[in-house]
C-alpha cells in the first residue's frame, strides 16, 4: 500500500516509517518540520534503501496537500502531524488548537474527497486526565488536563464523528503512553529542541554531561518508592503498533480505540538505576517539587491491542535505555 504519513520526520514518524518501508510498503512524507529535521528521512532511506517522496508543506495548507493527494494513490494516512509540549501549550494554546486541530480538519476534508478509507490517529494517555486506577483500559473516563490534551481529546470526537459520514471507511485512534528509546542503529532517535521536558532525554543529556543534573520532581507519591510511575515504550515497538493497527483497519469499519503501552509502570528511580545499569554512565540527580499536573502513576491495559490487533510490545526497560544511549552518544547534538 502507499501511504501518507503526517509527521513522518518527527520522533515516532520517522520509526514508523522505517516499519512501513520493511514491510513492503510505500511512505510519502508530509512535515514542516516545525519540529524535526528532514536529515531525518534520508537517514530512514539509508536504513531501507527506500526512496521516500518528502513534502515540506504544512498540512493545513489545502492547496499543498491537495497536490500530495493527486501525485500518488495513497490509500492509507498515519497522522502523527502536531505539536506536542504541554507547557508550551499551555502558554499558546491558540497556536496549538490552530495547528493540531485545523491541520486534521483539512486532512479529513481531502481524504474523503480522494476516497482514502483509513487512517491511524497518534491519540495519547493524556485523554485520560488524572486517572484514578491503574492499568488503564480503553473504557476509563476522558478528560485532558491541558490545552495539548483537549487538541487530542477534541481529535478524537471529530475523527468519531466524521467517520459515521464515510461509507467502508476506518479509524484507530492510538492512545500512547510514554515512548522512549531510538532505532537500534543509533542513526535516528529523539531529537527535542532546548531543554527536554521528558524524563528519557533528560536523562541522557545528564550522561552525556549537556545537563548537570536530574531534578526527579517529587518523591512523596504513594508509589514503590515515592517518585511517579509510567509505562515507558520503546519507539520501535509503537513504530510496530502502527503498522498492526493499519493491517486491520483494511478489514474495518467505523472507529476503534487501542492503548499502546507494556502494561509496565517503572517509578523515575527505577528508569535512573535502569539507564546507569545499561550503560554504565552515572546519573547524578536531586529531588525537588512535584511537577504541576503530575499524576503519581500511570500504565496501560493493552490487552485490546493484543487480542485485536495481534500486537505486544516485547523489548524492556533495558533496551529502551541502552538504545536512548546510543543514539544520544553517537549523535550529542542531534541531527544538527
Ligand atoms: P515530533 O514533534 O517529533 O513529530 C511531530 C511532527 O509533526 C514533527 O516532525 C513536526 O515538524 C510535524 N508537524 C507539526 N505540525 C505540523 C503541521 N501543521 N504540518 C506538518 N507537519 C507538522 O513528535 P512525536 O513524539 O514523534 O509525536 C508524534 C505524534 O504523537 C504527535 O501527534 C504527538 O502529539 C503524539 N504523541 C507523542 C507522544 C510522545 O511522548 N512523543 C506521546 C503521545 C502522543
Ligand atoms: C508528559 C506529559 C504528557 C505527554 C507525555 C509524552 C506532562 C504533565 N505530561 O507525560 O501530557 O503525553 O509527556 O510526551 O507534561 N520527571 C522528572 N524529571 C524530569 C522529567 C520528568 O522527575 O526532568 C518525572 C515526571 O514527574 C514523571 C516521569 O518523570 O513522573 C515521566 O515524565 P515525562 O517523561 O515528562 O512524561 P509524563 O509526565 O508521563
Amino acid at each position: 500500500m502507499t501511504i501518507l504519513v503526517t509527521g513522518g520526520a518527527g520522533y515516532i514518524g520517522s520509526h514508523t516509517c522505517i516499519e512501513l518501508l520493511n514491510q513492503g510498503h510505500k511512505v510519502v512524507v508530509v512535515d514542516n518540520l516545525v519540529n524535526s529535521h528532514s536529515e531525518s528521512l534520508q537517514r530512514v532511506e539509508e536504513l531501507t534503501g527506500k526512496n521516500i517522496p518528502f513534502y515540506a508543506v504544512d498540512l493545513s495548507n489545502e492547496a499543498e496537500i491537495t497536490k500530495v493527494f493527486s501525485e500518488h494513490s495513497i490509500e492509507a494516512v498515519i497522522h502523527f502531524a502536531g505539536l506536542k509540549a504541554v507547557g508550551e501549550s499551555v502558554k499558546q494554546p491558540i497556536r496549538y488548537y490552530d495547528n493540531n486541530i485545523r491541520s486534521t480538519l483539512v486532512l479529513c476534508k481531502l481524504m474523503q474527497s480522494f476516497s482514502v478509507k483509513h487512517l491511524v490517529f497518534s491519540s495519547s494517555a493524556t485523554v485520560y486526565g488524572l486517572a484514578e486506577s491503574n492499568p488503564i483500559p480503553e473504557t476509563a473516563p476522558l478528560s485532558a488536563t491541558n490545552p495539548y490534551g483537549r487538541t487530542k481529546l477534541f481529535i478524537e470526537y471529530i475523527l468519531n464523528d466524521w467517520i459515521t459520514t464515510f461509507d467502508g471507511a476506518s479509524v484507530a485512534l492510538l492512545r500512547y503512553f510514554n515512548p522512549v528509546g531510538a532505532h537500534a542503529s543509533g542513526r535516528i532517535g529523539e531529537d527535542p529542541q532546548g531543554i527536554p521536558n521528558n524524563l528519557m532525554p533528560y536523562i541522557t543529556q545528564v550522561a552525556a554531561v549537556r545537563r548537570e543534573k536530574l531534578s526527579i520532581f517529587g518523591n512523596d507519591y504513594d508509589t514503590v518508592d515515592g517518585t511517579g510511575v509510567r509505562d515507558y515504550i520503546h519507539v520501535v515497538d509503537l513504530a510496530m503498533g502502527h503498522v498492526k493497527a493499519l493491517d486491520a483497519l483494511i478489514h474495518l469499519t467505523g472507529s476503534h480505540v487501542y492503548n499502546l503501552g507494556t502494561g509496565n509502570g517503572t517509578s523515575v528511580l527505577e528508569l535512573v538505576q535502569a539507564f546507569q545499569q545499561a550503560t554504565g554512565q552515572p546519573i547524578p540527580y536531586e529531588i525537588s517539587a512535584r511537577r504541576p499536573g503530575d499524576v503519581a502513576t500511570c500504565f496501560a491495559d493493552s490487552s485490546k491491542a493484543e487480542r485485536e490487533l495481534n500486537w505486544k510490545a516485547v523489548r524492556g526497560i533495558v533496551e529502551m535505555c541502552r538504545d536512548s544511549w546510543k543514539w544520544q552518544k553517537e549523535n550529542p547534538n542531534g541531527y544538527k
